[in-house]
């Protein structure tokens, strides 16, 4: 079934100028971008995003690094894309992620992964209310 799923190329991603490459892959892969923006988290902002993670001892490291540059946000659709999406990106730690993964290819540690991908289609449906308007998702 198509559906959709959230994206974020994080910081790291873009300070070290992986977005095109990253963007290829995506589209190779055949998922279509119904959003896409370039945009900052703030603090807050980031501290909402990942409120799931709160009780985390990595939460506080995690917060400064999502909100301390640019990133780009978007919305993919394909069928399984949750799924499908996470096979792409791989496992969360760079290290443990299979060859030709975006996360292998780009990531440079556990906290800084490159990328986010939603673990559920509730989670992608949220997570993409949570950055765009319904204007802005085509
Ligand atoms: P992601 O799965 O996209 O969302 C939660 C993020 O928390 C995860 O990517 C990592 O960037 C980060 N994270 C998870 N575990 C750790 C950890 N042990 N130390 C630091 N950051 C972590």
């Amino acid at each position: 079934m198509t559906n959709r799923t959230f994206t974020m190329l994080k910081p790291d991603a873009v300070e070290n100028g992986h977005i095109g490459a990253i963007l290829d892959k995506i589209n190779a892969a055949g998922f279509k971008i119904v959003a896409m923006k370039y945009t900052q988290l703030s603090k807050r902002d980031a501290q909402a995003f990942y409120a799931v993670h709160s009780e985390r001892p990595f939460y506080g490291e995690l917060v400064d690094f999502m909100s301390r540059g640019p990133i780009v946000a978007a919305i993919l659709e394909k069928d399984n894309a949750v799924e499908d999406f996470r096979a792409l990106i791989g496992a969360t730690n760079p290290a443990e992620a299979a060859d030709g993964t975006i996360r292998k290819m780009f990531a440079t540690s556990l906290g800084e992964n490159a990328v986010h991908g939603s673990d559920s289609d509730e989670n992608a449906a949220i997570e993409g209310a949570f950055h765009f308007a319904g204007r802005e998702i085509f």
